[in-house]
């Protein structure tokens, strides 16, 4: 899934990594006694500088943007479909890279990075949860070399996934592939979630997530959500007013650009589109 033609693996450069000064790009491959560099108070983690991109010449997808996102943010992107929220999002893992501009992580290009330690270090969960013909176990391990059972349990459990796996015929070792039908959509998410859980990210993109979700799932989903994006960054694709409540910023993109960046309070104080959307929200929410 993750294969990716267009981008270059990287292999020489920096790795993006947990140390216990916190996240920092190892250059010790370069430099003997530097090796780490630390993102400087008040800068931010990830940086898009006027990043153009299209798939096809000639047909620009995202234009000219510009974003600072700082370490611990949960950012909502909010925007009509079609808007490229996935494409900009797609571009922080380097699924794609810019045609023009750059993006930054630590003050480093991103195309500078290891592109195994960065992908190591990003999540990204869609409403489409693809489970493999293989047991619970290494369908949630998928993604995290050498996970002990233990580790597996743990993150089911902090998924709200724990108990309704230990249902199933052969717990953890029944076979998703069999019994995916069986799962029901909050049930294969919360497997996504466990997942994402286990390989413990420190940038998580939730790209529509709990779109599809039932109403009783989506408050565990909620909960949980919430619990998993503490102490990380994150974006949250989504139009749930309960998570564009606990984002700690909200951007809006319109047609490829950004047409609004705000906290919840600013935009619907400043912003018409999103006052717009609020209010069908909120009489839907009402209702
Ligand atoms: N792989 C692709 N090849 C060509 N065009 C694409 C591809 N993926 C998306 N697009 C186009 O890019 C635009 C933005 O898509 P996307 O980023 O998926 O928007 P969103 O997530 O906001 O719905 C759309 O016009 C879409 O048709
Ligand atoms: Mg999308």
């Amino acid at each position: 899934m993750d294969k990716q033609p267009r981008v270059s693996a990287n292999c020489e450069g920096p790795a993006f990594i947990h140390t216990a000064h916190g996240l920092c790009l190892d250059y010790s491959t370069r430099h003997g006694d530097m090796p780490f560099k630390t993102p400087e108070v008040g800068n931010p983690m990830i940086e898009f500088k006027g990043v153009c991109f299209s798939y096809d010449p000639g047909r620009p997808i995202l234009s000219n943007i510009n974003l600072s996102i700082f370490e611990g943010e949960t950012i909502a992107i909010l925007g009509h479909n079609g808007s490229g929220k996935s494409t900009l999002m797609g571009m922080i893992p380097r699924f794609y890279d810019p045609d023009h501009g750059t993006i930054f992580l630590n003050g480093e290009d991103l195309r500078n990075i290891n592109l195994r330690s960065l992908r190591k270090k990003v999540s990204v969960v869609t409403q489409e949860t693809v489970l493999f013909d293989d047991t619970i176990y290494n369908n949630i391990a998928y993604g995290t070399r050498g996970a002990t059972k233990a580790s597996i349990e743990s993150a089911a459990n902090k998924a709200f996934a724990h108990d309704f796996i230990l249902n199933l015929p052969k717990g953890y070792e029944t076979m998703a592939g069999e019994s995916g039908n069986k799962l029901s959509g909050g049930q294969k998410q919360r497997i996504a979630l466990a997942r994402a859980i286990l390989r413990d990210p420190a940038i998580i993109i939730l790209d529509e997530f709990t779109s599809q979700s039932d109403p009783e799932s989506e408050v565990l989903i909620h909960k949980v959500m919430k619990e998993f994006l503490k102490g990380r960054t994150s974006f949250v694709i989504t139009h749930r007013l309960n998570t564009l409540e606990i984002a700690s910023r909200i951007i809006v993109l319109d047609a490829g650009v950004v047409a609004a960046v705000g906290t919840h309070k600013e935009l619907i104080e400043n912003c018409a589109a999103y006052q717009r959307m609020f209010e069908v929200h909120g009489k839907r929410l009402s209702a």
